[in-house]
């Protein structure tokens, strides 16, 4: 008999995507419908990227070094000096998106049934890797009040088995908005020195902050000499160029034996794509304005966002400093089933709204129950708009619990 593996019967969908036949019917039935849910930003690429993929003249597109090209090495390296940063070249390796890059990394590692530790609520496609590489993900919960900022340290301590072999953290975070302090970092530093373990730090989001006193720069894993062999980072130029779909991202680690490791990864699937990386090295040396533009939009839209959701009755938004997305817990009782409601049931003017439901995000879907995800990745104008249909929504929806503060007081 043919059977499914169970890996694959396991493996868990998109919180940022299941619901998108929702989504496609809502838009037959000629519903607009805003997106919120996906990190997709509407922001154009930098005009020289566009340029020079208008004027790409190719004889040939062959395959490249499984490592990258070597143009776009030594502008990856030079962006990271900017950021005080000193790298050699054989510290950089060039793949598909961090995506790729999270599951060479877990593949270096980790072996079947081992354990990495990270933080709830995370970015919900690392269950899916660890699905993909047999890896128990083991989870410690921050908290909405707390604005999600670093749990305890004992509670971190407490998941370490000798099944550990890395602790792994997004700063700036996605789904919170968190930006980690240097202290927390500095804690995590001494857990990993401690316990031998790898601190992989996901910086794919390293230049989107918005309060100067949290910012990211200097703030590095990398930026810890101690961390010599234990600091393996990952990013992507997705969301720093608006260029998700040139599918470009690396892993920097001055660790020789888990490059030497990847290397071997990356040699069995050939080399990341070689047109995109041409795109990627322009981008990689286009003046600082436009980086420094888009941060200035993202910082009004978050501005605008928050003041906004603080002033919706019972819907409580933790204050993100950083990345484009906030965690927000409404009044309903199963924001999953609030999701698909707006996209099937609910209309305004002929519009409605797709969010990602909470669940996803958490080990425990439960614990998400009550939250959605937002990404602030519309102009002002959408999201204004998408946030009178959340609020009239709420208002129509048949399960909001109306008394006020019910859910914050339980
Ligand atoms: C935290 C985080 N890591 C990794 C990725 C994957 O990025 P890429 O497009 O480079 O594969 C994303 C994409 O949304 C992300 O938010």
């Amino acid at each position: 008999m043919l059977t499914i593996s169970s890996r694959g019967q396991n493996m868990t969908e998109s919180p940022i995507r299941k619901l998108s036949k929702y989504a496609d019917q809502a838009k037959k039935e000629g519903k607009n419908v805003i997106h919120l849910n996906i990190g997709q930003p509407d922001i154009q690429p930098p005009a020289e990227v566009l340029a020079e993929m208008r004027q790409l003249n190719l004889s040939e597109i062959a395959y490249g070094p499984s490592d990258g090209l070597k143009p776009l090495k030594k502008s990856i390296q030079k962006y990271y000096k900017k950021n005080a940063i000193e790298l050699k070249e054989k510290d950089i390796l060039v793949t598909s998106g961090a995506s790729e890059a999270i599951l060479f990394v877990m593949n270096a590692v980790t072996d079947f049934g081992d354990e990495i530790i990270t933080f709830e609520p995370f970015y919900a496609n690392y269950i899916g890797f660890a699905i993909f590489e047999g890896v128990q993900i083991k989870t410690i919960k921050a908290n909405i009040e707390e604005n999600f900022s670093l749990p305890n340290l004992s509670l971190i301590e407490e998941q370490i088995s000798p099944k550990t072999k890395a602790i792994l953290l997004c700063n700036p975070n996605n789904p919170t908005g968190y930006v980690y302090s240097k202290k927390e970092l500095e804690l995590l530093k001494d857990i990993a020195l401690k316990h031998d373990l790898y601190l992989i730090v996901d910086e794919v989001y390293r230049e989107f902050f918005y309060d100067d006193e949290n910012s990211t720069k200097g703030n590095s894993v990398l930026n810890f000499p101690e961390l010599k062999d234990h600091a393996i980072m990952l990013d992507s130029i997705s969301k720093r160029y608006s260029m998700c779909g040139a599918r470009i991202g690396c892993i920097v680690s001055r660790n020789e034996k888990i490059m030497q490791t990847i290397m071997k990864y990356a040699q069995a699937r050939l080399c990341p794509p070689t047109i995109a990386q041409v795109l990627a090295n322009k981008a990689y040396t286009i003046s600082d304005d436009y980086l420094e533009n888009v941060v200035k939009i993202y910082k009004e839209r978050r501005d605008f966002l928050i003041d906004r959701l603080s002033k919706m009755e019972d819907v409580m938004s933790s204050h993100p400093m950083g990345a484009f997305y906030t965690m927000v817990q409404l009044p309903v009782e199963d924001t999953d089933h609030f999701a698909q409601w707006m996209l099937e049931k609910f209309e305004w003017n002929n519009e409605t709204l797709m969010v990602a439901p909470g669940s996803g995000f958490y080990n425990n879907p439960e614990d998400g129950k009550r939250e959605i995800r937002i990404a602030y990745v519309l102009n002002k104008k959408e999201l204004e708009k998408a946030l009178i249909i959340l609020e009239k929504a709420l208002i129509e929806y048949p399960h909001t619990i109306k008394e006020k503060n019910k859910i914050l007081a339980q």
